[in-house]
């Protein structure tokens, strides 16, 4: 007689045997239970949102983050507990010499198998989608925005009245491909903590470190050489006289890039992105405000040195120091955490007509007081308001009873531009975060472009002449000729 050789089936009942003796304990069931419940839990929560339901951040957190963990807690729960019960059997001789046979026959049984198998689809594609989920929420600018509101609030304000209020906080801080996800979640783990345990600084220091070059963020959407050409600047200003005399500055930016036509680098983009050229440099402070020593490679090869007029160390050490690669947010380092400064803040509320500039001092008070210093956004939306209405009515009292809802407006105007740009709670005030595009208040274009940064011998110099950049067609001009001709009158 041969012995029939053993099928697949024999083979799965051999394997579940054992399963279903040692399955039957406490922790495994615990396991079960926790599964089921927060899977439907889960399927309930996916179904509402599939049908327009929104879920808020902290709601968020649960849902994607919390009942998925519970679920694959559970899930794990299961085959420890048959793990636990095969050990403890084992330690006390307990352990059947042959687990007991599973009769197919048994209608009871045969429902129960089936269950299983089912419940294991179902629960792979909810595993799946839970994972999918989570991940996507993670990436989600609810989740990066608002979820530490308190700690996000600065950075996600200003963005959202930047011109990138429609790309994904992630687009920039993560950007595609495997290890830069990884990593985000690694130090994003170490962010939660550090929230959690109160041990983030405040103000959030910026640079950020690691942030991933632009040629990996940026880049995906904006072409460095697209030409620009030259860009027409137009700003108001407003004058803190008592009738807010309003002048115009009119540049004209040589933002440049690749002449389409002659295929030349032209203007700012064209010199500092054209490809094969490179800035290395280094810089004296953690803001990388005071740069002592750069690397210009130009694209024919030629590497050229500039040092600062007033760097300290000898230039072997300056040479043998880690340099930074200059890159779009060298310049570009606020294209949406913009936070304003107080005078230009007003003078686009000036000629918006948020504030109204009929009436008298409205930009020098509306400047003394926005730099007033409050304990929170609280006390300042008050004191600004009694403040304000304080000055009219003291000191133009006619004015303050014929103009009450000018003044009223005004007053929402202030308490607006205080609380997108000053966060006591982090320590951020005016001029935390430096604006590295422009020369003023901030050294921006200045800290290479100062005309102090010149070869080691002397004989070439980082230029600094006002036309180097820009055009500037009129400066503080109540009527210049060039909007005058560009008006048509
Ligand atoms: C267009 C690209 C872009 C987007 C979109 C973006 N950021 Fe940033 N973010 C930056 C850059 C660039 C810096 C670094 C500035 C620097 O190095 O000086 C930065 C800095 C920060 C900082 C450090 C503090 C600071 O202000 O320098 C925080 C916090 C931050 N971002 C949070 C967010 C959050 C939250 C979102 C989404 C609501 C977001 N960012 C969206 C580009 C972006
Ligand atoms: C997901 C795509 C995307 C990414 C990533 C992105 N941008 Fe943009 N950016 C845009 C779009 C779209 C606009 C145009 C917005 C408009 O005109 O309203 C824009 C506009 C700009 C502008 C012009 C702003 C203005 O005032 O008109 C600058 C400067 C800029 N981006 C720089 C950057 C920098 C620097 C980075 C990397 C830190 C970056 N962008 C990343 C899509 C992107
Ligand atoms: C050397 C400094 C510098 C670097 C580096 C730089 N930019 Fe700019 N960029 C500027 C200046 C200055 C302007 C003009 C600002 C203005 O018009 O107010 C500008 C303008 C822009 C604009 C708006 C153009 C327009 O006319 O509307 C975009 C978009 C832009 N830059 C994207 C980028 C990207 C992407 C990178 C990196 C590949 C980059 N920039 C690197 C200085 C720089
Ligand atoms: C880290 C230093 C550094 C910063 C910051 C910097 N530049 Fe430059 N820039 C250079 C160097 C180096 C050159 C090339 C000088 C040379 O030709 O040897 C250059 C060249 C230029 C040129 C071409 C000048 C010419 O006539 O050939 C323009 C335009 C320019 N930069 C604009 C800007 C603007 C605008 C900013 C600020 C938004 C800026 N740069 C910030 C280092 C810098
Ligand atoms: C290295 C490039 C560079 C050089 C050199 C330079 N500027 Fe500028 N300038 C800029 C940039 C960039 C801006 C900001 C444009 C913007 O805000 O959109 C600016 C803005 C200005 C503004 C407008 C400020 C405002 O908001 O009203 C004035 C005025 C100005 N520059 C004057 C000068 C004068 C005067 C010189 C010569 C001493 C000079 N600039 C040299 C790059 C430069």
């Amino acid at each position: 007689m041969t012995a029939a050789r053993p099928s697949l089936f024999d083979w799965a009942r051999g394997l579940a045997r054992p399963v279903f003796y040692l399955g039957n304990n406490r922790l495994s069931q615990l396991g079960v239970g926790l599964t089921t419940a927060s899977a439907i839990t889960l399927i309930t929560f996916y179904t509402t949102e599939f049908f327009g339901v929104r879920i808020g951040p902290y709601v968020g957190i649960i849902v994607f983050l919390i009942f998925p963990a519970v679920f694959v807690f559970g899930l794990f729960l299961i085959p420890a507990g048959i793990g636990r019960k095969f050990r403890r059997e084992k330690l006390a001789g307990r352990l059947p010499p042959e687990y007991p046979r599973i009769n197919l026959a048994d209608p009871q049984l045969r429902e129960t198998i089936l269950f299983v198998m089912v419940m294991s689809g179902v629960n792979l594609a909810l595993f799946l989608t839970a994972t999918y989920r989570g991940l996507h929420y993670m990436d989600s600018v609810q989740f990066c925005g608002l979820t530490c509101h308190r700690v996000m609030q600065p950075e996600y304000t200003a963005y959202q009245n930047s011109p990138h209020a429609r790309v994904a906080c992630v687009e920039c801080h993560i950007g595609p491909g495997a290890p830069w996800f990884v990593r985000s979640k690694l130090s994003g783990a170490y962010q939660v903590l550090s929230v959690n345990l109160n041990l983030y600084s405040r103000p959030i220091p910026t640079p950020i470190e690691d942030l991933r070059p632009s040629r990996e963020t940026c880049e995906q959407c904006h072409w460095p050489l697209k030409f620009h050409g030259d860009k027409l600047v137009v700003r108001s200003h407003f004058a803190d006289d008592e009738a807010n005399t309003k002048t115009y500055t009119v540049l004209s930016m040589h933002t440049g890039g690749l002449d389409p036509l002659t295929r030349e680098p032209r203007g700012n983009h064209g010199v500092h992105l054209q490809p094969g050229s490179r800035i290395d440099y280094l810089a004296a402070d953690h803001e990388r405000q005071q740069i002592v020593y750069l690397r210009y490679r130009r694209p024919d090869g030629d590497l050229i040195e500039y040092i600062a007029a007033d760097a300290a160390q000898p230039i072997e050490e300056l040479r043998a120091s880690p340099l930074r690669e200059m890159d779009c947010m060298d310049c570009h380092n606020r294209p949406t955490h913009t936070f304003e400064n107080p005078g230009w803040a007003l003078d686009q509320a000036l000629e918006a007509g948020r504030l109204d500039p009929a009436l008298p001092f409205t930009k020098k008070q509306g400047l003394e007081l926005l730099q007033l210093s409050f304990a929170s956004q609280a006390e300042a939306s008050s004191q600004l308001r009694t403040r304000l209405r304080d000055f009219y009515r003291s000191q133009y009292p006619a004015l303050f009873n014929a103009r009450r809802q000018a003044i009223e407006q005004a007053a929402d105007t202030l308490v607006d531009i205080y609380s997108r740009n000053v966060f006591p709670q982090m320590n951020i005030f005016w001029g935390t975060y430096p604006n590295n595009l422009g020369h003023d208040p901030f050294p921006g274009c200045f800290r290479c472009h100062d005309g102090a940064h010149s070869t080691p011998d002397g004989s070439r110099t980082i230029p600094n002449d006002c036309s180097t950049c820009h055009a500037l067609l009129a400066y503080e001009d109540a009527n210049p000729d060039i909007l005058r001709s560009l008006r048509g009158n």
